[in-house]
């Protein structure tokens, strides 16, 4: 009653899924109740609405001089967005907001300090002083030691309060794991104690506008069950879930096709060496059309080999050079220098391969690999498939072997986890971050090349 009083009286008008968030943080009130409220899943779903609407209007309103910190972290537009929610939730009630310190202040001398942080570290600055709620948004991009060290700053020394630590996140990033068994685990298997979770979805959210939910719906793999569906169980096994012999594998391809042409290699010498050969046609798909990938060889043995695949395709001889790829890129680790000051990229010019550095972030890299696979389940409705546009020719045995092997790094659940080839050549990435290289480097613009032309 008391609540849903000053939510009325406040005009904060909260969704069914948020009331539900409402009611599990006046649980936190009770001896022996909860200190800790999780609210996670979907985008968009209203989960950052609904946390300042809680300490804000429900809590602030409710006890006097209450501090609370509310951590987030620092992106595009963050203050704005602060800005935003705050003009959205108070308009009704009287408060001073002072932006350079960041403090909202209540008639009542309860306060909301805004915390930003980039990096976990800027935290500590907020640290050694004491809360009565804190607030913590997107909290799988803190470690479990941070949250821990948030934890203890936690405390009150008001008789009529529990402190409590409410959070915010989507499922992801590196507090992923400790972030499910602390809050999601106990809620799926009906044992929440010191935990409340509440699932987020998309659909929970009637102000989300319609294009935001189709851009949701226009992710692919983990990204989408992730983000759209709110699933928490992306961590477990097969990173490119989109991935589909059937629609991926071509048998044939028609090198006359190809409008460009590109290569990308992932050094190795105890691990494999693979080289992939790639083109894109007039549509605007990549194919992969060839590989070479071998071991305990050295670089000239490795340069004469991929002389020969790009011969397979007719690159090298008199109608088209090596020089006439469009990029050959590798991973950073060919031009640092070894012992003797050369680098491996050297040894490969020697050879007429001039390597270029390919981009090496690997997040963006594989979100990029995993839309070009597209969402082609045909059990999905026509308007939730999603084209594919990369095909890789049956050749490139090592790669097709690869890429269903990949699983999600349970650290750090949008990375894929690292592993090597065993002492028999068996499994490896190598293959993979080759093909990442290959399609997350981008061509020199026309322009560039077109002004250096003129
Ligand atoms: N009850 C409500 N009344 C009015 N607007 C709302 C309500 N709930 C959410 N919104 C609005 O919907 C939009 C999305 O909500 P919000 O930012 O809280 O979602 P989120 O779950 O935090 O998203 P993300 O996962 O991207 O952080 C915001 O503009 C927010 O103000
Ligand atoms: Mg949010």
């Amino acid at each position: 009653m008391d609540q849903t009083f000053n939510l009325v009286k406040g005009e904060a008008w909260l969704q069914e899924r948020q009331l539900a968030a409402c009611a599990a943080a006046r649980l936190c009130d009770q001896a022996g109740g909860p200190t800790g409220i999780g609210y996670g899943g979907a985008r968009g779903g209203g989960k950052s609405h609904w946390l300042l609407a809680q300490m804000g209007v429900d809590d602030c309103q409710r006890v006097e001089g209450l501090k609370c910190l509310l951590l987030r972290k620092v992106g595009k537009a963050n203050l704005e967005h602060f800005e935003d929610l705050r003009r959205k939730l108070f308009n009704r009630l009287p408060h001073e907001f002072s932006a350079f310190r960041g403090i909202l202040t209540f008639a009542n001398g309860s306060r909301i300090i805004a915390g930003h942080f980039q990096n976990e570290k800027d935290i500590d600055a907020y640290l050694g002083l004491e809360y009565d709620v804190i607030g913590i948004e997107e909290a799988t991009t803190l470690t479990s030691r941070k949250y821990q060290d948030i934890t203890t700053c936690c405390r009150s020394s008001k008789p009529n309060w529990r402190p409590r630590i409410y959070s915010t996140t989507n499922p992801g990033g590196v507090g992923h794991a400790w972030y499910r068994t602390k809050f999601v685990a106990p809620m799926l298997e009906r044992r929440e104690s010191d935990t409340r979770f509440i699932p987020a979805r998309v659909t929970d959210n009637r102000w989300n506008n319609p294009d935001y939910v189709r851009v949701l719906e226009g992710l692919t793999g983990w990204q989408k069950r992730a983000w759209l569906d709110g699933d928490w169980d992306i961590a477990a096994g097969q990173y490119f879930t989109n991935f589909r012999r059937d629609v991926h594998v071509v048998e044939d391809f028609d090198d006359t096709r190809a409008v460009e042409w590109f290569a990308a290699l992932d050094y190795g010498f105890a691990h494999y060496t693979v080289a992939l050969l790639g083109c894109r046609d007039g549509d605007g798909n990549t194919f992969v059309v060839d590989e070479h990938a071998e071991r305990l060889w050295l670089p000239q043995r490795h340069a004469a080999g991929i002389r020969v695949m790009l011969a397979r395709h007719k690159i090298g001889d008199r109608k088209l050079a090596v020089e006439d790829l469009r990029r050959f890129v590798a991973g950073a680790d060919v031009f640092s220098r070894q012992g003797d000051g050369t680098t491996v990229a050297q040894q490969y010019e020697r050879q007429g391969i001039r390597l270029r550095a390919a981009n090496m972030d690997r997040l963006n890299g594989w979100a990029e690999l995993m839309q070009s696979f597209g969402e082609p389940d045909a059990g999905l409705a026509p308007e939730n498939r999603v084209k594919p546009t990369i095909f890789i020719h049956s050749r490139c045995k090592r790669l097709v072997e690869t890429l269903p092997t990949l699983q999600h790094d349970p650290n750090r659940p949008e990375d894929v986890l690292k592993v090597d080839a065993d002492e028999d050549g068996i499994g490896g990435d190598d293959a993979a971050d080759a093909l990442r290289y290959l399609v997350a480097t981008k061509a020199r613009t026309i322009t560039q090349r077109k002004l250096r032309g003129f």
